[in-house]
């Protein structure tokens, strides 16, 4: 099978083309990506000068003729579409990139895929789409959208956009809302590898409002085999739902990260709140385990420990992707916070 994968050099994306490409001998996969602040072609330079079932091309999913030509001539059966401003904090800050990319991007590359009539078209969204719970609950694919943040309205118009491209052209796409993930090659702007990096550096840990929100937290492993089914054995037109099954509040989640790298609880300081910050996530993923047969392989513990172990072993990695853009809007935010 032959892949375009749209933002590959990100976290997500970068997990999923060395899992497959493992796993998968016969498949082959174009990586589609802008490098943007959180995008780093150096995660996949080994592919790039060792495998020749990996080529990278620098690029825009807002680019039609250019991912027209990448689709041109038979050359892919499938699209899988990472590619996303994906932070909530700085779709705070402007949600400008957020609407381009995530709606526009996709949709262009919705339309693209449907001129070239591609086979099957993997949309990757998430369990943010559906807004906040309460304390009991858990999101189901027939949930209402009800985004509350920038980043999440833009994700859930693509989402829409998606399912508009089944119903009015009968497109085969498919959609996958997957809960927090965590694990190797994740920016150190997220929750987990910020606060091992700031930890580290016996920095404070800026917990938001009362470290009470809950995430449910998955491993990227299973997402990305979440991603695999839904190409592999996916309902065109559906939305499938993937979790942990590792609901944990913030504040649990950096007392346990403080335990595995042995710093002290002290290094807690509670900081402004994200406005509109969404309490809780949960996820029934019954549809995904019935239909696709998905189950998470990893626990949260387990997970972690793997996650600080990668973090330690490639140090360097940490270094190199802390441009001066990311410490603007680093000191920026937090300074605003504290
Ligand atoms: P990321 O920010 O780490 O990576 C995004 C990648 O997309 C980067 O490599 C970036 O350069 C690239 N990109 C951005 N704009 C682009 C454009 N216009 N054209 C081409 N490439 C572009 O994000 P991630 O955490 O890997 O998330 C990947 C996808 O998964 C996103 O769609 C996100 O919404 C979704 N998702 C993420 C999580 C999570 O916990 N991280 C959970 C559920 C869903
Ligand atoms: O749920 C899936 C989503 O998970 C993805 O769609 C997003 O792309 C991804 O960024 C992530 O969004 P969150 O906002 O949940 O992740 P983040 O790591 O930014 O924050 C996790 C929780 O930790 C959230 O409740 C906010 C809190 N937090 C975060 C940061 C960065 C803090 O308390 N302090 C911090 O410094």
């Amino acid at each position: 099978m032959k892949l375009l994968v749209t933002g590959g050099c990100g976290f997500i994306g970068t997990n999923f083309i060395r899992l497959m490409l493992a796993k998968h001998p016969d498949w082959s996969i174009t990586n589609l990506d802008k490098l943007t602040y959180a995008g780093n072609r150096l995660n996949l330079l080994d592919l790039e000068e060792n495998e020749n079932r990996y080529d990278f091309v620098q690029g825009d999913i807002c680019d039609r003729d250019l991912i027209m030509d990448l689709l041109d001539g038979n050359k892919v059966d499938a699209v899988i579409n990472f590619a996303a401003e994906s932070h909530v904090d700085r779709s705070i800050n402007d949600p400008s990139p957020f609407v381009v990319t995530n709606v526009q991007g996709a949709q262009n590359l919705l339309e693209c895929a449907r001129q070239r009539k591609i086979d099957r078209f993997v949309h990757i969204s998430t369990d943010e789409v559906y807004g906040t719970l309460g304390d009991e609950g858990k999101f189901e694919e027939t949930t209402p959208l009800a985004p509350n943040s920038p980043y999440s309205a833009s994700k859930a118009g693509a989402d829409m956009m998606a399912r508009a491209y089944f119903e009015t052209y009968g497109f085969p796409v498919l959609v996958t809302r997957c809960s927090n993930n965590y694990g190797p090659y994740q920016f150190p702007e997220k929750l987990i590898p910020l606060m091992y990096m700031n930890a580290l550096a016996d920095k404070p840990l800026p917990v938001y409002g009362d470290g009470l929100n809950v995430r449910d937290w998955i491993y990227v492993d299973d997402h990305c085999l979440g991603v695999e089914l839904t190409l592999l054995k996916g309902r065109e037109g559906q939305a499938y739902n993937f979790g942990g099954d590792a609901e944990e509040t913030n504040i649990n989640v950096v007392k346990t990260l403080l335990s595995v790298v042995g710093k002290p609880e002290s290094l807690i300081t509670y900081v402004k709140d994200r406005p509109g910050h969404d309490k809780r996530y949960a996820m029934d993923f019954t549809l995904a385990a019935d239909e696709l047969g998905f189950a998470p392989t990893v626990n949260f513990e387990e997970g972690l420990k793997k996650t600080i172990e990668w973090y330690k072993t490639n140090a360097t990695w940490l270094e190199q992707v802390q441009s001066g853009e990311y410490r603007n809007f680093m000191d920026t935010w937090y300074e605003e916070r504290s």
